[in-house]
């Protein structure tokens, strides 16, 4: 354990986990599934869910990372020893595997847009239907596709190839400024336009009225999924850091550079789809078919649609690499592997098995099963299930299993000075991971496997049973305690 790699410093640490958090989930799925919910109302309940279930679970993985210096299988085994809980790991890395197979297809969609705003390509869509003809054409072709998601593909395993503090720190310290400086400039062109006020009071001037059961679930499904979260990504990033580096306050600044990011790509979004008169609720189309119109339309689009897909690429690789490297770090870890051959060979698999994924929307598009193509099987597999069950996993583990105390006397290392000056900070964060976390996210996961909706009819019906076997339980618990 002494040979492993660390970062060079806090900043590159943040950045990097910054870099897995912000991606496609902030600059795609983000404004379109606000623009889908209603705008502000949505975004209020989303800034919500990410302050009491995603800030306390991205502490509890940064932390099992760090006391354990390992990967998430090996992070649950010193922990706990438990076989059960070494699986929860394996999980993780799965998932991860998973994620990274589909997640790279969409990426090379948006590196094929970069070469098609290079060629000039958005200056002859004129309404949105000719962009969604075009967009259904390229994703269509085969070899479109596959060529680009190999490029995606391989600047991955190369960043991940050269290690943590040559690939990812310093990836990602090249990388995420260059993404911010392209945001900005895209959200003051956006603001500058004429009519971007409509833009604007969609996003600030909430409607309450959208606010449904479903949207609030959308939204703390988002939460996990924008912060990289039940999979082990943040949990492999801490496991570089040292006892020196202040946790609460990476996490904190980690939370709110994601949040940041997400806010301004809407804003950016949004002047401009407002202020050229098109329809904010796109859905996954947004981008690739309602934008490139805006481009299509706009004084600069050229050069404005060709930074807004590098934006797209940008933010793609730095959390590709994240995904990567969970997998990696298993292999090296837990079975002795060198990087690079773990960064071969299982680059290799994870690109073989993400085949099927690339040709979903051309040659294997109606091999579905219950409708849903392979893209979508996996994506739902790994986005509805097993990333909310790691979530639950790892709050349930870290509260009560590992348990607060001794997780408590970890989080202190480094922070000390944070927590004497915030001492009802530590009950806070107890409540949280221990109670609403947990609860509020095995909502979701009953809800994305469609449970939620019977369980809510079973409650109705029998709803005196269960309340008393809870109490019964209580009341079991409570005796226990005190015999203890
Ligand atoms: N957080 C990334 C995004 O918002 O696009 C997606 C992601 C990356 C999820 C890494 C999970 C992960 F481990």
């Amino acid at each position: 354990m002494g040979n492993r790699e660390h970062w060079g410093s806090k900043i590159g640490f943040v950045l990097a986990a910054s870099g897995s958090a912000i991606g496609l989930g902030n600059i795609w799925k983000f404004p379109y599934i606000t623009g889908e919910n209603g705008g502000a109302a949505f975004i209020f309940v989303y800034l919500i869910c990410i302050v009491i279930v995603g800030l306390p679970v991205v502490v509890a993985e940064i932390l099992m990372g760090r006391t354990t210096q390992r990967n998430p299988v090996g992070a649950f085994k010193a922990l706990s020893g438990s076989k059960f809980w070494t699986a929860i790991g394996g999980l993780g890395v799965l998932a991860g595997f998973i994620i990274l197979s589909f997640y790279t297809v969409i990426a090379g969609w948006s590196l094929g847009y970069v070469f098609e705003a290079l060629k000039g390509g958005f200056s002859q869509l004129g309404t949105a239907a000719q962009a969604n003809e075009h967009f259904d054409s390229l994703v269509g072709d085969p070899t479109w596709m596959i060529g680009f998601y190999t490029v995606f593909f391989v600047f991955t395993m190369a960043v991940v190839f050269l290690g943590v503090k040559d690939g990812l720190e310093k990836g990602s310290k090249i990388l995420m400024p260059i993404l911010f400086i392209i945001l900005i400039i895209l959200m003051i062109k956006g603001i500058s336009l004429k009519g971007s006020g409509a833009g604007l009071a969609f996003l600030w001037k909430p409607d309450w009225s959208k606010i449904t059961g479903q949207s609030i679930l959308i939204a703390l499904g988002h939460a996990f999924f924008t912060l990289s979260l039940g999979m082990g990504a943040l949990m492999t990033y801490g496991s570089y850091l040292s006892k020196k580096t202040n946790v609460p306050n990476a996490a904190v600044q980690i939370v709110v550079l994601d949040t940041v990011i997400a806010l301004m790509a809407g804003i950016a979004i949004f002047t401009a789809v407002f202020a050229t008169g098109q329809d904010p609720a796109g859905g996954p189309g947004l981008i690739f078919n309602t934008l490139t119109v805006v481009f299509g339309n706009m004084t600069g689009g050229y050069i404005f649609g060709l930074l807004f897909f590098v934006l797209l690429s940008v933010a793609a690789l730095t959390s590709s690499m994240s995904l990567l490297e969970v997998v990696v770090a298993y292999f090296v870890d837990e079975r002795g592997w060198g990087r690079h051959r773990a960064v071969l060979v299982l680059g290799t698999l994870v690109y073989a098995f993400g085949l099927p994924s690339a040709l979903s929307f051309n040659l294997m598009a109606d091999m579905t099963i219950n409708d849903l193509t392979f893209f979508d099987s996996v994506d739902y597999l790994a986005s509805n299930i097993l990333l909310p069950f790691g979530g639950f996993f790892i709050a349930i583990f870290v509260a009560w299993i590992w348990g607060l105390d001794k997780a408590l006397i970890e989080l202190k290392k480094g922070a000390e000075k944070f927590f004497d000056n915030q001492p009802y900070l530590i009950k806070v964060f107890k409540i949280f991971l221990k109670y609403i976390s947990p609860v509020m996210i095995f909502i979701v996961f009953l809800h994305s496997v469609g449970l939620l909706e019977s369980a809510y009819e079973q409650i109705k019906n029998y709803w005196i049973i269960i309340v008393l076997a809870i109490v019964i339980l209580i009341i079991i618990v409570s005796r226990n305690r005190k015999k203890k």
